[in-house]
């Protein structure tokens, strides 16, 4: 476990897998927990294990792809415990499996808003709040998708890539202000968004089958990276996007 006692943490999509677990790593570490989705029931759902946990949480809601509702979280987060040490962009939806002809303008811009623009709006608001503090950490939850292709994927693989190019940009810009970014890049990971994907298709045997650890990741293990990443331990790391994916990319 990650120490990120005293720090304030904030993670978007946390109320469903990766999200989640990694605001519960978070607070097992002991940061306090700005819990924020856009599905304002799951968040407290977290926020509540957090704090039956013993930990500290607020919840709220957050629509990543919409300027207003996050300024407005992050302003909730730095009034609610005076201040944000580490933030964690990780809400993300998954797009259509469809070649790029057969995919609709709306359905790109749908899949590039919410996971690339989103991603940009909350950095956008983070990092005045991280330079009112002196320095602290960005984690964008990226994919393995945002390193080489996944067929059928032209949307999500071109917003996860464009959240590697927005993590190297900040790392570099951000460094003289003590401020770390860097990108966490899952392989197939068993949460609640990837069930639904993956329901009724032969997809995890098939990942399995692929993947040198012949196995899925937990949300628990892709939290781990990011959580760590937000520590002093990784005190030297900026600007890179780590796979957390069982060997795929060796
Ligand atoms: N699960 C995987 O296999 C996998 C692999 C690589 C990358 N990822 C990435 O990890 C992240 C989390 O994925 P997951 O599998 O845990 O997904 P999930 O669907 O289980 O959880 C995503 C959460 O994000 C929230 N969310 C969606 N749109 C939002 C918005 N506009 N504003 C705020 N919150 C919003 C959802 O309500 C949900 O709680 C995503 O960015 C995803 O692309 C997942």
């Amino acid at each position: 476990m990650s120490d990120v006692s005293r720090r304030v943490a904030l993670v978007t999509g946390a109320g469903s897998g990766i999200g989640r677990a990694t605001a519960l790593e978070f607070a097992r570490g002991g940061a306090a927990v700005a819990v924020l989705d856009i599905d304002e029931s799951t968040a407290a759902g977290t926020a509540e294990m957090i704090r039956n946990a013993g930990g500290q949480a607020l919840s709220g809601t957050v629509d990543i792809a919409d300027e207003r509702s996050v300024r407005a979280a992050v302003e909730r987060t730095v009034t609610a415990y005076g201040g944000l040490d580490c933030a964690v962009n990780n809400a993300g939806v998954a797009s259509h499996h469809r070649q790029l002809d057969r995919m609709t303008l709306d359905e790109f811009e749908r899949v590039v808003r919410v996971n690339l623009a989103g991603t940009f709006l909350c950095m956008k608001y983070e990092l005045p709040a991280l330079q009112s503090r002196g320095g602290g950490a960005i984690v964008n939850i990226a994919s393995n998708g945002g390193l080489y292709a996944i067929p059928h994927a032209p949307a999500y693989v071109a917003a996860k890539h464009g959240i590697v190019g927005l993590t190297k940009v900040a790392a570099v810009d951000y460094a003289p202000d003590g401020i770390r970014v860097n990108a966490v890049c899952p392989g197939p990971t068993r949460t609640p968004g990837f069930e639904k994907v993956a329901a009724g298709t032969d997809m995890v045997a098939t990942q399995e089958a692929i993947t040198p650890l012949g196995r899925l990741a937990t949300p628990q293990e892709a939290a781990a990276a990011a959580v760590w990443l937000c520590s002093d331990a990784a005190s030297y790391v900026t600007g890179i996007a780590l796979s957390v994916d069982g060997g795929r990319r060796a």
